[in-house]
């Protein structure tokens, strides 16, 4: 790539903090060149911070006005269909979450991008805190042994007010999406520690009878707890994205030898403990300590979900400029998706356990090729082919 990265924000509200990340602090490497939003307020917004670049209120148009990458920060449900249209064009895609809606978009996404060679790579941001990193490195010195359990919360419970911003269309995805879809907070971190990725899963779901009417939504659940069996033989339990108190991340990786986590209410600092009978040399079997990010760590702080915005979007330009990989591949992306997907299926029919495709597969993407159950549903309200609610079956 010659010359600056020329980026393409898709969707003015969350995909700002790119933006901004772009122009304060990799603006030798690139620049914004144009936005996309349907909603005048926030193409307003972006116009006014960015008055340089080209604002589109379609997307067809505005993916063609001369980008490089484009950044997806549309509607949670939608963003295969515009990666792929992105990809076939040669454009690299940094996709918020979710990757896919359904498992037949998820085999197109994949398909899409072995055949046309593009960089793809979710946004997912808790992995890159300095505690979660630390988390990682830890568990790749080899010392813990093998990790067995693992957990991952994000508990983001939300006032009446709160909700209703956030989801001000009639038809707007947060009142549709069923409670183990945003699932990335919680499960990307582990995977990106341990490097395991899901076999099967098994879910249910904890409900407030009257909260669909009380905030609005189509759903009474509150949380749903996801027990997901890994290809390295271990168990992470996450309830996605929670809606119960208190707030905050936490994860915990339960190995053989030891284990590290990070401290409830506090999430800068690990706690990392090794069994005495087995204990490293140079270690002592409990510290508690606030890890530091090996470099960049004063650009990183400021930035939104613990540094993991800043490193987010240096790691995607790192990867475009061919110094590194994505931090989340298509497979990896894919992959969170569907335990996503087939979580809510277990929630339907009495927490069976399902199976989590891997999408490297050619055998399980013929599988899955043309499943589009969803519990989406379009402008006009329709095409939902699944309950969004556990009680709704
Ligand atoms: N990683 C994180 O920490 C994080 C935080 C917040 C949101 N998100 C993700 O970012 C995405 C956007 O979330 P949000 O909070 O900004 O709310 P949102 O989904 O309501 O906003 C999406 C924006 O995209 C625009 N848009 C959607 N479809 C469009 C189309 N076809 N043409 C033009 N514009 C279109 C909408 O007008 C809106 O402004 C979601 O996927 C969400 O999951 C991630």
């Amino acid at each position: 790539m010659s010359g600056k990265i020329r980026f393409g924000i898709f969707g003015c509200g969350r995909g700002m903090f790119a933006a901004d990340h772009i122009r304060d602090h990799f603006s030798d490497d690139a620049e914004v060149t144009a936005f996309c939003d349907r909603r005048p307020d926030q193409l307003d917004r972006a116009k006014a911070a960015f008055p340089t670049a080209m604002a589109f209120d379609d997307f067809d148009e505005f993916i063609d006005s001369g980008l490089d990458a484009v950044v997806l920060a549309n509607y949670f449900h939608q963003h295969e269909p515009y990666a792929v249209k992105a990809m076939e064009k040669g454009i690299a895609v940094l996709s918020e979450t979710t990757a896919a809606s359904t498992l037949r978009e998820c085999v197109e996404l994949v398909e899409t991008a072995e055949r046309t060679g593009a960089k793809y790579s979710l946004a997912e941001n808790y992995p890159f805190s300095a505690a979660c990193l630390e988390m990682k490195r830890v568990y790749e010195t080899g010392k813990l042994g093998k990790v067995m359990y693992a957990e991952g919360e994000y508990c983001h419970p939300s006032s009446i007010e709160e909700i209703r911003r956030l989801d001000p269309e009639t038809y707007h995805w947060r009142k549709y999406a069923p409670m183990t879809y945003y699932i990335t907070h919680s499960l990307g971190p582990l995977i990106n520690m341990t490097g395991q990725l899901p076999v099967s899963v098994t879910a249910r779901t904890c409900y407030d009878e009257g909260r669909a009417e009380k905030i609005g939504r189509r759903f009474s659940d509150v949380a749903a707890i996801m027990l997901i069996s890994t290809d390295g033989g271990a168990v992470f339990r996450v309830p996605a994205c929670a809606m119960f108190a208190p707030h905050g991340n936490w994860y915990r990786l339960s190995c053989i030898d030891g284990g590290i986590e990070t401290v409830r209410g506090d999430e800068t600092t690990v706690r990392l403990s090794y069994v005495p009978w087995n204990l490293p040399e140079g270690e002592v079997t409990e510290r508690f300590y606030r890890p530091e990010y090996a470099f960049d760590g004063e650009a990183a702080k400021d930035s939104g979900h613990g540094g993991g915005d800043y490193w987010v979007i240096r790691n995607f330009i790192e990867y475009l400029k061919g110094n590194q990989g994505p931090d989340f591949d298509v497979y990896k992306a894919t992959s969170m998706s569907a335990t996503a997907i087939q979580a809510w299926r277990s929630v339907l029919n009495g927490s069976a356990s399902y199976p989590v495709p891997d999408f490297r597969k050619k055998t399980d993407r013929d599988a899955y090729a043309c499943d589009n159950l969803t519990p989406f549903v379009d402008d006009e309200g329709r095409g939902a082919t699944l309950p969004q609610d556990s009680r709704m079956r």
